[in-house]
């Protein structure tokens, strides 16, 4: 049963829960998740959202760029996210050219995430996609945009650059944002833009905008699992790692292999041991072995 306050209760959030955080003004926080304990963590702090995002190209496969991210990758990750059964509203990423080629192809890619239990989708770009999330959301798949810097399109657009800086590029953030919320996105992520444009969106917009590295004015924040908990050594400037656990984990796995070279490990309370009295029988049991042999 889906409660009507949603996100006061401990059911299940949906995409019209994020349009109602915004309009009560509650700050709406989402991270990135690609396994199950990420999943469990998150989900038992209470965020809002996880996204599956693409960039597990990167900081779970060693990619260079989200480029080579494939559906079935997104997939894998999506079904070990929702093993969880998170509260949290469970978005898929799109990756690069699962959308583009036509709207049956993204009907189909993003049809296989939501039949394994996500409650949404996410896609690059704003006006040039606005047919192809009008397709998704009229064929019953809820839509997150994804505007402002794109790194699915790095390649053209020469790198990961601020957007947003002068009033030309601006407006065409803008433009973006209002074509994805016509089109019937439920919320809109806006990366790496000037705080300004963005705080202009999120004045403009009814659907909520949720920022990662484009300042404090938004709806909602969003930022990748592995900056936060410091796992990824060298995270974006915009990043605020809460922990150091790569430092954490690499002193454990060294600790653990000191401790198996110096056979401190497994210590008495780590092992079990036959009942008394078998180990001499064993080692009868061996001698009359040998003897017939
Ligand atoms: O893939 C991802 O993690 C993302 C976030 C950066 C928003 O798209």
């Amino acid at each position: 049963m889906i409660s009507v306050v949603g996100e006061e209760s401990r059911e299940k959030l949906l995409p019209y829960h994020f349009i109602k955080m915004k309009k009560r003004g509650k700050k709406i926080v989402m991270i990135t998740a690609y396994d199950y304990f990420q999943a469990r963590i998150a989900d038992e702090v209470g965020v809002d959202g996880i996204l599956v995002g693409d960039s597990l190209g990167m900081v779970v496969m060693g990619y260079k760029s989200t480029l080579s991210v494939t559906i079935d990758e997104i997939a894998h990750h999506t079904k070990a996210v929702l093993n969880a059964s998170p509260r949290a509203l469970v978005v898929a990423d799109m990756p690069f050219m699962t959308y583009e080629i036509s709207k049956d192809e993204a009907l189909r890619n993003a049809g296989k995430l939501i039949k394994l239990g996500a409650d949404a989708v996410k896609l690059e770009g704003g006006v040039e996609i606005a047919d192809t999330v009008r397709a998704l959301v009229n064929s019953g798949i809820p839509v997150m945009g994804h505007i402002g810097l794109n790194p699915q399109r790095h390649l053209v657009i020469g790198g990961y650059r601020l957007k947003g800086k002068c009033a030309e590029d601006a407006l065409r953030v803008l433009e973006d944002a209002e074509a994805l919320e016509e089109a019937g996105a439920f919320a809109v992520i806006i990366e790496f833009t000037a705080a300004e444009v963005a705080a202009e969106v999120t004045k403009r917009l009814k659907i909520p905008t949720i920022c990662i590295g484009s300042g404090p004015y938004c709806d909602g924040q969003i930022l990748v699992f592995h900056d936060v908990v410091g796992l990824n050594p060298e995270p974006p400037l915009f990043v605020k790692k809460y922990a150091q656990t790569y430092e954490v984990l690499k002193s454990a796995v060294s600790t653990f292999k000191m401790e198996v070279e110096r056979g401190i490990f497994p210590d008495k309370e780590r092992y079990y041991q036959m009942k008394e009295g078998e180990l001499q029988k064993l080692k009868e049991l061996i001698q009359r072995r040998e003897r017939k042999m």
